[in-house]
């Protein structure tokens, strides 16, 4: 999408969850990476590309980031975690820390999604974590979104506006700039429903407005703001048309790799 001058490039980011084995993982690379051969999409492999192309991160579980990394490497495709902790080593059994996921090649880290919030992950925490991923160097995805029931309450924007702000407190420009947030509504993930392209536009506006207030309207331009839930290759088109828009997170159509090949042919299609 274009804000006014700022040219962003649209970002697809698949997000694997809890799903695959490194085999599985190899395997889908290889076909993610034939499928937009064939379909001659034009991947950016930076942050930054060329006006008609489209950025592409895949996020697996910690198990199988060296077995996908091995696949996608010299490919523009980039490789991303899905959690991390704040601390870069140390006694915390079961966590992993930013330099790991350096190590295995990653350069995105998707913080707070909504499933890890549910299990009790905090704004504080979230914060903590998009301050260490930025300090290494890692590109935080900070996903935020409304519950049903705030979205019924009216508090869909207090609560977007507090995730957002939490997130992203003391943090200079230049981090802020380079990182990417999902706008996903929790009652559209995994639900096969979705917030209208003008709703979902409306609020990352409203993201996007909160971000320049706190660090001026330049680098709330540099930010690639996706929308996530219930992203399909027959839905992506409008989504992509709306200004604000920058790409999408995909959780269950990620999961096939001709289907994720579809939404980010479309989204390089139908991009703003
Ligand atoms: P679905 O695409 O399965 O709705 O999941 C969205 C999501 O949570 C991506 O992070």
């Amino acid at each position: 999408s274009n804000g006014g001058t700022v040219m962003r490039t649209p970002l697809i980011a698949a997000n694997w969850k809890m799903h695959k084995t490194t085999g599985e993982a190899a395997r889908y690379g290889q076909e993610l990476l034939e499928e937009l051969a064939r379909r001659q999409v034009s991947v950016s492999a930076s942050e930054q590309g060329q006006p008609g192309q489209v950025a592409v991160v895949v996020c697996p579980p910690f198990t199988a980031l060296a077995a996908l990394g091995g696949v996608l490497r010299g490919s523009p495709v980039a490789l991303g975690a899905q959690n991390m902790h704040w601390e870069t080593s140390g006694a915390y059994t079961g966590e992993i820390a930013a330099p790991m996921l350096l190590d295995l090649g990653c350069r995105y880290v998707i913080l707070g999604h909504s499933e890890r919030r549910q299990m009790g992950e905090t704004d504080e925490q979230v914060h903590r974590k998009v301050r260490a991923a930025a300090a290494a160097g890692l590109i935080p995805i900070v996903c935020v979104g409304e519950r049903i029931e705030e979205r019924r309450a009216g508090e869909t924007e207090a609560v977007v506006t507090r995730q957002v702000r939490a997130a992203f407190q003391h943090l200079d420009a230049a981090a802020v700039a380079r990182a990417v947030i999902a706008y996903e509504p929790v009652w559209a993930i995994g639900t096969g429903e979705y917030a209208s392209p003008e709703e979902a536009n409306r609020v990352i506006g409203l993201i996007r407005a909160t971000l320049a207030g706190m660090l001026g309207g330049e680098t709330a331009a540099a930010v690639r703001i996706l929308y996530g839930g219930s992203v399909k290759p027959d839905n992506i088109g409008p989504f992509m048309a709306q200004p604000e828009i920058d790409g999408a997170l995909v959780g269950g159509a990620s999961l096939d790799a001709k289907a994720f090949a579809d939404i980010i042919e479309q989204a390089e299609v139908n991009a703003a």
